[in-house]
């Protein structure tokens, strides 16, 4: 994959783990994923955080998505060093395949500033449309740096739309609200495809 030109020295590849390189990869995952953890960042889990904790996510939440293909992980490498990495979820239901869900945008936190996580972000649009994937979701935290590198990358809040669709099923959550639903800038997909996202969903489903 090729988004060397975005970021000098950093290299972006889709993760295919193969048997001599795997251990590396975990452990250098794990170590991006626990300093981001003690960081403070809201990736799901807090501290204490063990290595051998984050490890068992690569090796046991992760990989075997990855090993199925419907998880893509894409990782920013330094040289041989892991300095980077985002996830797309494929693993959706059967009427929603034109969706995707981001996650794990971590970035080491000596690598960070340099662009990295936006030339993530840029590749893993082009690994979504390469799966057909017309809609990007993702959570992330109100106010957080995060929030504004998806907002300059043209992911918009949906906060109205979330709570509609859960209000159908009485399942409102003001938590929810704080959800992004996003689009992939490029290819006229944009925040169209969102709408026509709306527009396709059955209330009945919902
Ligand atoms: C969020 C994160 C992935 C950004 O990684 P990064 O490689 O430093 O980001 P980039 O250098 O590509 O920055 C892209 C844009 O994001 C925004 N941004 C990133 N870090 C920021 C900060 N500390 N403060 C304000 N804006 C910030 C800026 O808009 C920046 O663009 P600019 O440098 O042109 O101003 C990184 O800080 C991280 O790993 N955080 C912890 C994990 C996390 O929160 N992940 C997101 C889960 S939803």
């Amino acid at each position: 994959m090729d988004a060397a030109a975005t970021v000098p020295g950093i290299r972006i590849d889709d993760w295919r783990p193969h048997a001599a390189s795997v251990d590396a990869d975990v452990a250098m995952l794990a170590e991006i994923l626990r300093a981001v953890v003690y960081s403070g960042a809201g990736v799901s889990f807090v501290v204490p955080y063990s290595m051998d904790d984050a490890r068992g996510f690569w090796l046991d939440k992760v990989l075997p998505g990855v090993r199925a293909r419907t998880r893509r992980v894409l990782v920013a490498r330094e040289g041989p060093q892991i300095v980077g990495t985002v996830q797309l979820d494929l693993a959706m239901m059967p009427n929603q395949q034109h969706r995707a869900e981001v996650c794990k945008l971590l970035v080491l936190p000596s690598h960070r500033r340099r662009g990295i996580a936006r030339a993530l972000m840029v590749a893993l649009e082009r690994v979504a449309r390469e799966e057909r994937r017309t809609l990007l979701t993702l959570d992330t935290w109100t106010g957080s740096s995060a929030e504004q590198l998806y907002r300059s990358l043209a992911y918009v809040v949906r906060r109205g739309i979330l709570r509609q669709l859960f209000q159908r099923t009485a399942r409102a959550d003001d938590e929810l609200a704080a959800a992004v639903g996003t689009a992939a800038a490029e290819d006229g997909l944009g925040t169209r495809a969102a709408e026509r996202a709306l527009e396709r969903t059955d209330p009945r489903v919902n």
